[in-house]
């Protein structure tokens, strides 16, 4: 969603929130502007469609300037018109805005009454108005903010510049991520690390309430009470090289392709230790875990079909109750809370405004214990939870998710493996066991990524298609979710799944010639109930692709296509099948043509209702 980045330097930067801009271009957005100090002037640029647009208005306007800030906008208030676009700006003051502002109308009325003009329909322009009302009141820039956040309700992360104080910006984070980068004479802020990387990886995370003054010698940040306020430097490990292409032709055939290494990589402790220890989750983590009698699961879109796996598993391995649900509904009903369950947030960004907000409602339940498996090291969601997983898939730039999936699949077993430890319900020869099956995890995967040339050419039966099916049993009946939410969001084919035995209980009728059906049938204790129920399609003329493993008797036949993997993994088999499922989305959208890194509609990092 939208993205932020500022700079001020000796140097140009323009350059800089160029190329910031177009490193936060993955996470979608459908405007871009920037608006640097120029003099004792602010000049401002802004597009509707890709930065590169952006950026060519910039140049043949000659913008050059050692102080200036950008955005990229994903429209919530107002459509996608240049108006809307920001910075926007009040009598010199220019500002760039991540989130939703509540309480925008009353503030607008106010506003307005006091006779500011509006031209746009944003709820980000009244904050641009307030901080110019407080700056009249005789408040520097710094004290204006302060005092305008303090009348705004809801989420922001904010930059702000004003023409007539050239020698600073500043900046204030509530509910949206924002970070200060350090450099040598020069200094950054930025929504997303990704964003400033290529100036330095020396950052200060801001906490919640936070507000901070940015100068080229030096940085100032004040805490909620506006009381200075010293936040630890960090130096980011996110690589460069992990938001370059490379020799792939999208990020996320790229992502796909990287899921052996991101599994090793997530893997990599529990592999070494030689046994699931609870200090996977925390140096903390064992007093917490020993003492849990359930897990509630949170989460949305992708991360929710991790869960789902993960229910699984922890109902099986470790025998305790588990429950998952949608975080955007958990949030909104009268939900009955266990303080002895975990409530474990899954989310790849860490900032998914839904499952922030479901964790926040769990814990205002009386929920104490709470672990988040993320990707995104002090995100949101790991920050405000006492436990945390973090899979190391590296950055995630396609919208649709691939090695966060799976990679969240490794930290969820690990849970569940270590739950049974505690419990008395592991013995030692099944921890040898499972630690055998993921150590042998990267290369199951490596031999699924081989069936590539296979499953593309599976693809041409899809891209014509309208619609299609896809079917699972148990464990692997997420799988089939995550496959039809791939197929849809990147190939624009309407994709439904069901778990297989629930076919006949409403949708087979929508099975005819014209309906290919995806089944996931791995050789296990359910694949003669599956086979079953692909009779039940193949009797109606149903057309069937079947995902299976060694040893599952298939045979292709007429309307019947089989893809095999080299052999049964056992109880990681969900990891290993959802390669295909991933690889048939990825190229039946590229046939169709989409764009399919940044699909229609959707954002990387969902920081809105
Ligand atoms: C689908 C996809 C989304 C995300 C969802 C949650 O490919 O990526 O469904 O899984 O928006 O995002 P995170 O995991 O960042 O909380």
């Amino acid at each position: 969603m939208c993205g932020i980045v500022g700079a001020i330097a000796d140097r140009d930067v323009v350059p800089v929130l160029i190329e910031g801009l177009k490193r936060l271009e993955y996470r979608g957005y459908d405007s871009a502007g920037i608006a640097v100090v120029d003099g004792s002037d602010i000049r401002r640029v802004r597009r509707t469609g890709r930065v590169a647009e952006m950026e060519g208005a910039a140049g043949s306007e000659g913008f050059s300037a050692t102080l200036g800030i950008g955005h990229t906008r994903w429209a919530t208030h107002g459509g996608v018109t240049e108006s809307n676009a920001h910075p926007h700006v009040s009598h010199g003051v220019a500002l760039v805005h991540n989130g939703i502002i509540e309480n925008h109308e009353q503030q607008r009325e106010r506003l307005m009454a006091m006779g500011y003009a509006f031209e746009s329909q944003t709820d980000t322009e009244v904050i641009a108005h307030l901080i110019h009302h407080y700056l009249q009141g005789g408040d520097d820039l710094l004290g204006a903010l302060q005092r305008a956040v303090k009348e705004l309700h809801g989420a922001y992360a904010l930059a702000v510049v004003s023409r007539k104080e050239p020698g600073r910006m500043v900046c204030a984070r509530m509910g949206c991520p924002l970070l200060i980068g350090l450099g040598e004479g020069e200094n950054f802020v930025a929504s997303d690390v990704s964003a400033i990387l290529q100036a330095t990886r020396r950052v200060i995370f801001l906490e919640e309430g936070d507000t901070a003054e940015v100068r080229r010698d030096g940085v100032q940040v004040f805490d909620g009470d506006d009381q200075p306020v010293l936040r630890e430097e960090h130096l980011s490990d996110v690589s460069l090289s992990s938001l370059e292409l490379g020799p792939y032709r999208h990020f996320m055939q790229k992502e796909i392709h990287e899921q052996p290494r991101a599994l090793g990589d997530t893997m990599e402790a529990i592999i070494d230790a030689g046994v699931f220890e609870p200090t996977l989750f925390g140096k903390d983590a064992e007093a917490v875990l020993r003492g849990i009698e359930g897990v509630q699961i949170l989460a949305c879109g992708t991360s929710f079909y991790s869960g789902s796996v993960a229910r699984y598993w922890i109902e099986a391995i470790s025998g305790l109750p588990c429950s998952v649900e949608i975080a955007s509904e958990y949030r909104y009903r009268t939900a009955v809370a266990n303080p002895k369950h975990l409530v474990v947030t899954i989310s790849q960004s860490g900032e998914t405004l839904d499952t922030m907000e479901a964790l926040k409602y769990a814990k205002s339940l009386g929920h104490e214990h709470t672990l988040s498996i993320c990707n995104v090291p002090e995100s949101a969601i790991p920050r405000a939870s006492k436990l945390v997983f973090y899979t190391r898939a590296g950055a995630e730039i396609g919208v649709a998710s691939t090695k966060a999936f799976t990679t969240q699949l490794v930290g969820l077993f690990a849970l569940a493996a270590t739950l049974a430890k505690l419990n008395g319900r592991l013995s030692e020869e099944k921890e040898a066991e499972y630690i055998e099956a993921l150590r042998h995890l990267p290369g199951s995967v490596q031999h699924a990524l081989n069936l590539e040339p296979q499953i593309a050419l599976w693809s041409e039966s899809f891209t014509p298609r309208h619609h299609a099916l896809f079917l699972g049993r148990g464990v692997h009946y997420p799988i089939a979710l995550e496959g039809a939410l791939k197929l849809k969001e990147i190939s624009y084919i309407h994709a439904e799944a069901y778990p297989a035995g629930e076919l006949k209980h409403g949708p087979l009728a929508l099975v005819d010639d014209a309906m290919p059906v995806v089944v996931i049938a791995p050789n296990d204790s359910l694949l003669e109930k599956v086979k079953s129920n692909m009779q039940e399609v193949r009797a109606r003329g149903g057309e069937l692709f079947v995902f299976t493993d060694a040893d599952s008797n298939f045979s292709e036949s007429e309307g019947v296509h089989v893809i095999r993997t080299p052999r049964h993994v056992g109880v990681l088999s969900p990891i290993v099948h959802t390669i295909p499922v991933q690889l048939l989305a990825y190229h039946t959208a590229l046939a169709r043509g989409t764009d399919v890194d940044k699909p229609r509609n959707l954002a990387k990092s969902v920081t809105v209702e």
